[in-house]
């Protein structure tokens, strides 16, 4: 949907609604759907050493083999169930830290050390998953796959290799559902918490879409972000120099991720990692665009390429600011829920609603 599709607040358009479904035993102890990609690592965390990471309960091991293709597979060694994640890479393979077994790409065990004559390879087989590295983050899906199924592409992030789109990371990692960060991401009210940081405010719902794989909320806010002139990034840190104006503001729960885009030159995206029902990580990256300096986009591509990677995390600190007020927010609502799962306040924002809708209706897929 792009902006230019805006209607007024009365042709609020709900499309395919997904409340035909019983309703899961409480909205904040939801599964998710295991049938889509999740982000698990940023590329850069993962090497030629094993690295362990979790996704909803499973242990999992991600490392590069010996042509710096990712694998992935269930943290555990079949022999003594110990974790593959201690041991090392070896070529193709990895090697468990306690007898050295070694295991390839497929999970098959490929060697023992101390194996005689007589004997045969054991035929245990760890599970493995996909996985595809794109746009810098590594992306597994953790459901089944049928022999001959052809698996949709990850989402991406069409900015991170575009030379004119600056790029800025922060993780978010707190206790609680996932469904806090989401509801987080999707509200458009909370500029009280982070005050001077966030680049919009007075947000009013345009359009309201939703579908069974997404929510799409168009609104129409008030934002100093214009990246036109070299000074106009000073007013990202001196609220003095802000001057505001009305931009079209678009929110998408698009499951299991967030996109956002305020204007023309501004854009966030927030990659979900859940952890466990009660443990969250997620990757926030920021895009600012150099559209405006049209000088710029008639130089060498080396050069361009050189500010770009120059100018990567430029606003890292303040995507941080934000991410430490809202954990410190969900980690209060995560305790609130678990001193008092049936408390519930009332709830004003039809974004939330159809989020929660949402993330019901996939987690029963
Ligand atoms: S426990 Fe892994 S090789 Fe023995
Ligand atoms: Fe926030």
């Amino acid at each position: 949907m792009s902006p230019e599709t805006a209607t007024p607040m009365s042709a609020v358009v709900k499309s395919t609604p997904t409340r035909d479904r019983p309703a899961p035993r409480h909205l904040r102890l939801s599964d998710i759907d295991l049938n889509c990609w999740y982000v698990v690592a940023n590329d850069r965390e993962v090497t030629g050493q094993p690295l362990g990471v979790e996704l909803w309960g499973r242990a999992i091991v991600l490392y590069r083999d010996s042509q710096g293709q990712v694998q992935a597979m269930e943290d555990c060694c079949p022999h003594r169930l110990v974790k593959l994640s201690d041991g090392r890479v070896v070529g193709d393979r990895i090697e468990c830290m306690y007898h050295g077994w070694q295991f390839d790409g497929d999970g098959a065990c490929v060697d023992v050390p101390y194996l005689s004559e007589q004997q045969k390879l054991p035929t245990c087989r760890i599970r493995t998953y996909p996985v595809r590295e794109l746009d810098g983050f590594i992306w597994l899906w953790p459901g089944e796959v049928a022999a001959g199924q052809t698996l949709p592409e990850p989402m991406g992030l069409p900015e991170w290799e575009h030379l004119n789109y600056i790029a800025s990371m922060t993780t978010i990692d707190y206790r609680g559902h996932f469904s806090f960060l989401i509801e987080n991401l999707m509200d458009m009210y909370h500029g009280h918490l982070h005050q001077d940081y966030q680049a919009w405010a007075s947000a009013k719902l345009e359009q309201l879409t939703e579908t069974p794989e997404r929510v799409d909320a168009l609104y129409e806010a008030q934002s100093y972000y214009r990246i036109d002139k070299i000074w106009s990034v000073a007013q990202l840190f001196v609220p003095a120099m802000r001057k505001l104006h009305p931009e079209p503001l678009l929110v998408s729960y698009v499951y299991p991720h967030w996109a956002s885009s305020l204007g023309q030159d501004f854009k966030i995206y927030c990659l979900f990692c859940p952890v466990s029902p009660t443990r969250t990580r997620a990757y926030l990256v920021h895009f600012t665009s150099l559209q405006a300096f049209w000088r710029l986009h008639k130089l060498p591509v080396g050069f361009r390429r050189w500010v770009k990677d120059r100018m990567f995390n430029a606003a890292r600190k303040l995507l941080e600011g934000l991410v430490e007020q809202d954990v410190l927010m969900m980690e209060q609502e995560q305790r609130s829920f678990e001193a008092d799962p049936d408390r519930k306040g009332p709830e004003l924002n039809q974004t939330i609603a159809a989020v929660q809708r949402l993330i019901r209706s996939r987690g029963q897929q």
